[in-house]
């Protein structure tokens, strides 16, 4: 087999064999296939795309180009859930510990923040002594005995994928359908999960802004994982505003730990309880939607999910006592308030130039190497469709410095409408995509 040739068959639209794609990825991850060759055949896929099939076993060999995970010995369902990363996206430091209260098994590998959307690495971080860096052992055996593990990506999984983006990044070919589907879905599949929820976010502050667009990654995202024998969903949810109120690592993980403890913003606790329901039901412990996620409620509001939230912190070696006392985590040395500039009704509240001005005041990275500040960011005080009186606070900056203060004011503030007319809130959960 020939590299040339098969750029040559995928420049002329035909689909590539099994065959043909276990040589290209075996080829570039050993290093035989020169990055050049790679750049051609990635526009070319860009240009003519791949059907579900193809695209299907590009999933299937660049999972299989590292180690795997097998969780099918340990003794509740493997589940995952993946968000295509949102503002204020609180959701997973909630679902982990929720599901494995509902006796599901939660092997999380996640990622860091890049970008102005979050990472729940980082997030969990700001836990004093929390640890990410569990060696594979640990790992599974944490996740053997409670149930319950989070670990940042190691080298050593899906090396394809790590290869891929980078070279994606730099010829202008992230943009591309299957390329996406298979970067996500390849993560997914190495990581053992036999049920898998989506949470495609639709917004300003998604990565895929128009509903048109979510729906086409969902729904591809969804035929991929069905073609790989997974129970596999997705919501498409509105990340036109961010979710819940707070923006930024410690002030995420208060809410997160709010939500479990029963009084979190409702927007948060709904979106666990609906992304949750979709994986019990792959589980079959039940088999209605709505008493699935009713179970998810009751998990939260008895406790129960609490509970497994602080075995995790402390196996991790973080610090158990910051779910009964907030103020052991990192806390910001000033608060700035953010005023109404009128009274109305706040229109619009722009995800995207949130996650921007909590970026701007050290919350996120804008590149790989830069340092967060896990105490900094923003409380969203008020949301879309909330009456507002002209002077009080539409949002506080949780800041350590001056620096950017002014810009990341002005962002906040433009990020906001006020309206006098009533608007309604954004419907949360905008569609569901089942494999059915
Ligand atoms: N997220 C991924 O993991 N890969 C992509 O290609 C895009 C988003
Ligand atoms: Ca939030």
């Amino acid at each position: 087999m020939k590299t040339v040739d098969l750029i040559r068959k995928k420049r002329d639209g035909e689909k590539l064999s099994r065959e043909e794609i276990q040589f290209l990825i075996d080829g570039y991850v050993g290093g035989e296939i020169p990055d050049y060759q790679v750049s051609a055949l990635l526009m070319a896929v860009y240009f003519k795309g791949m059907d579900d099939e193809e695209t299907a076993i590009l999933t299937d060999v660049m999972a299989n180009s590292g180690t795997m995970l097998d969780l099918s010995k340990m003794k509740g369902f493997p589940v995952d859930k993946h968000s295509t990363g949102g503002v204020g996206d609180t959701t997973s430091l909630v679902l982990i510990p929720l599901l494995a209260a509902a006796g599901l098994t939660v092997a999380k590998l996640s990622g860091r923040s890049l970008g102005h959307t979050g990472g729940t690495i980082d997030k969990l971080e700001s836990i004093p002594g929390f640890r990410t860096d569990l060696s594979r052992e640990e790992f599974l055996s944490l996740v053997e005995r409670t149930g319950l593990a989070l670990a940042d990506h190691t080298e050593d999984m899906v090396p394809a994928d790590r290869l891929l983006y980078e070279l994606r990044d730099v010829t202008s070919t992230v943009d591309s359908l299957p390329l996406i589907v298979s970067s996500i879905m390849s993560k997914k599949i190495a990581g053992g999960a036999r049920g898998i929820v989506i949470d495609v976010k639709t917004g300003s502050g998604a990565f895929l802004k128009k509903l048109e667009d979510s729906r086409h990654l969902a729904q591809a995202l969804v035929a991929i994982g069905v073609h790989l024998g997974r129970k596999i969903s997705a919501l498409i949810t509105d990340m036109s505003q961010p979710l819940g109120h707070m923006v930024g690592n410690a002030l995420e993980v208060r809410e997160a730990i709010d939500t479990l403890q029963g009084h979190g913003p409702q927007d948060l606790e709904d979106l666990c309880c609906a992304l949750g329901a979709e994986l019990v039901l792959f589980s079959g412990e039940l088999s209605d939607h709505s008493e699935a996620t009713e179970h998810l409620r009751k998990l939260l509001h008895d406790g129960s999910a609490l509970e497994k939230f602080v075995q995790m912190v402390k196996n991790q070696g973080g610090n158990p006592a910051v779910v009964d006392d907030l103020n052991l985590l990192p806390t910001a040395s000033k608060q700035i308030e953010v005023p109404a500039p009128q009274t109305g009704i706040v229109a619009n509240l722009d995800a995207l130039s949130i996650g921007r001005a909590a970026n701007l005041l050290g919350a996120g990275r804008f590149t790989k190497d830069d340092v967060i500040d896990p105490a900094v960011g923003i409380e969203v005080v008020r949301k879309v469709g909330e009456h507002v009186n002209k002077g009080e606070p539409l949002a506080i900056l949780h800041v350590n410095s001056e620096a950017n203060l002014e810009q990341a004011k002005s962002m906040v503030a433009q990020a906001y409408t006020i309206s006098d007319k009533e608007v309604a809130t954004p419907k949360l959960i905008v569609e569901r995509v089942t494999g059915d």
